[in-house]
């Protein structure tokens, strides 16, 4: 494990590094954040959320909490896409889970973790939702792995039906929400299909994006 000291010089040496690349890198943030994109992702530490999209501090406006679940009585997040959408003026939201989630699996083998439980109660809801087709599929690790899959699915369309994003499409404002999931084994985002960028696209979004996948697809 890094020292304490250690990250610190780690700290040093990334802001020196940044500014040999770009000497008013650090004046230009200080005066403002223009952020286009607001990621909503898992608190897994494999994931992290600019690194993977290679986008610079100022460009992305992040919230993880523990399996990228949007619930409507979670304050921390309504706010975060309150002031994303309404202040900020970010243009698309993503959702993005990972394949290997520790939340999703937890949730699937009713894992008692502590007070987390009640977190993971959220993802349990959506196996719940989708026993049938989680039943049809071969094993566990198949089931998990779709899990993951529609658990960001749900979620997406969570932040689609929350007021900001219904008050923002309503004022006729440009707001997509997309859902996205990474994979720990090769570095690569993959697009679940979910995309709305207005209310009467959010349906067919979830429709086609929650129905049935081919095996091995
Ligand atoms: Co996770």
């Amino acid at each position: 494990m890094p020292s304490r000291a250690q990250l610190f010089e780690n700290n040093k040496a990334w802001a020196a590094r940044m500014t040999a690349e770009d000497p008013t890198f650090f004046q230009r943030l200080t005066r403002q954040q223009n952020p286009q994109y607001l990621w909503i992702g898992c608190s897994d530490s494999r994931v992290p959320a600019n690194e993977i999209v290679d986008l610079l501090p100022g460009e992305l406006f992040v919230h993880r909490n523990v399996g990228n679940v949007v619930v409507h009585t979670d304050l921390n997040c309504l706010s975060v896409l309150q002031y994303a959408v309404e202040v900020l003026d970010v243009s698309r939201i993503i959702v993005c889970g990972h394949y290997g989630c520790g939340g999703v699996t937890a949730a699937f083998r009713d894992k008692p973790l502590g007070l987390i439980d009640a977190w993971l109660r959220h993802i349990q809801d959506v196996r719940t939702k989708h026993r049938s087709q989680l039943d049809a599929l071969p094993d566990d690790a198949a089931r998990i792995h779709r899990l993951c899959e529609l658990n960001v699915i749900e979620q997406a369309r969570n932040v689609c039906n929350t007021s900001t994003v219904r008050h923002a499409w309503q004022q006729g404002h440009s707001v997509a929400v997309m859902g996205w999931i990474y994979s720990l084994e090769d570095g690569i985002l993959r697009d679940l299909g979910f995309s709305a960028a207005k209310s009467e696209e959010v349906d067919a979004a979830y429709e086609a994006a929650i129905v049935p996948k081919r095996e091995g697809g």
